[in-house]
């Protein structure tokens, strides 16, 4: 089959089967993904209009119990300047972003457990007391069942749990042998079940990731059946055992964006800022393959470049107070509007 027949039957299908989701991933052209992006921005537009949801990204530490090969946060990189922020300064943040126009803050850190299960309870409390017109978005990786439901009692609406890869061989290639895609799915589940709008996704690119390992990855995704979906390249550390390794592309990555959109007409899917970070103007093309969502930093500038994932992460800077402001023009510019809405999943 053609390529353009291909995305035609995705289309309609919101799926593919093994060898047609390999050949358009492998064997693409600029015209075909200029084609997949085209349904794929009518498809969005259908469900979301021109509106690009908004939220407001507060990294409260860099803590982290795991040791994941690719991520510069992990617990063995001795040169991380580790910090953590007090309850007092991360109502700052929401209060700040709140005037700003957020109304969905994401709390997103290491596996910290300085953090405990009361104390995460208590900053959500906090939050939803001072702005209850506002999502909350949690994004602090693999916790008890139990600490999941407390947090979703006390008002956490969503939950952003990236599964990396949807390959046990390849997830035993990004970490070491205590941590398990298992447990990770098992998760993932949990807060499906609980109530919460759940966020799935890896990193495109990632090393030793295989098309093949995409492909589960698309699949995963099918049957997990998540609200959001975040994907962006990977990024080489260099404090990582990865530091050597090749990033992930503009081009996989805007393909994966548009292919994901026709699976998935309805999902809130971020123009990350890796996707950013590899390409001046990355985040344009992403909302132009099919994204719908952007995720600016809130954090205190003087953090911004200790939440180092990554290396020549933008918007650390003196300069990045204005992510806001930037962000507008920057959707403005391709022809999308910035919405002062929670941006909720359209059920
Ligand atoms: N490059 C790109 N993305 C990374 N992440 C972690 N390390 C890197 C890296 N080196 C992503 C992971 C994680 C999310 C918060 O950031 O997918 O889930
Ligand atoms: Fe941060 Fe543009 S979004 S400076």
């Amino acid at each position: 089959m053609l390529q353009k027949q291909l995305i035609d039957k995705l289309y309609s299908n919101h799926i593919l089967d093994h060898d047609e989701f390999r050949q358009l991933i492998d064997n693409h052209d600029e015209e075909d993904s200029e084609y997949l992006f085209e349904l794929a921005r009518n498809v969005r537009e259908s469900e979301y209009g021109k509106d690009v949801y908004i939220r407001g990204l507060i990294e409260f530490t860099n803590y982290c119990r795991n040791d994941c090969y690719y991520c510069g946060i992990r617990c063995s990189n001795a040169n991380a300047a580790r910090y953590r922020l007090d309850k007092e300064t991360i109502l700052k943040c929401t209060d700040e972003g709140y005037r700003l126009g957020f109304r969905t803050f994401v709390l997103q850190g290491g596996e910290d457990m300085h953090f405990t299960r009361n104390i995460i309870s208590d900053i959500v409390y906090s939050i939803k007391e001072q702005h209850p017109d506002c999502a909350i978005t949690l994004s602090v990786g693999e916790r008890d069942y139990d600490d999941y439901l407390e947090w979703h009692k006390n008002g956490a609406d969503r939950y952003l749990l990236r599964h990396e890869t949807a390959s046990e061989e390849h997830y035993g290639k990004l970490h070491p042998s205590c941590m398990s895609l298992s447990n990770r799915k098992e998760c993932l589940y949990n807060l499906k079940e609980i109530g919460y709008q759940v966020g799935a996704g890896f990193m495109v690119g990632s090393p030793y990731q295989t098309t093949d390992c995409i492909i589960e990855d698309l699949y995963f995704l099918k049957e997990l059946q998540p609200h959001m979906i975040g994907i962006g390249p990977f990024i080489s550390q260099k404090d990582t055992p990865f530091s050597d390794m090749e990033n992930g592309t503009l081009d996989m990555t805007l393909l994966l964006l548009g292919i994901l959109r026709l699976m998935f007409p309805k999902v809130l899917l971020p123009s990350t800022t890796a996707l950013g970070t590899i390409n001046p103007l990355g985040r344009e093309l992403g909302l132009l393959a099919g994204a719908n969502v952007v995720m600016p930093n809130l954090s205190p500038v003087s953090v911004r470049d200790k939440y180092k994932l990554y290396d020549n992460k933008i918007c650390t800077g003196e300069e990045s107070a204005q992510c806001a402001g930037c962000l507008r023009q920057r959707i403005e510019s391709v022809g999308y509007h910035m919405s002062v809405s929670r941006g909720d999943y359209h059920f």
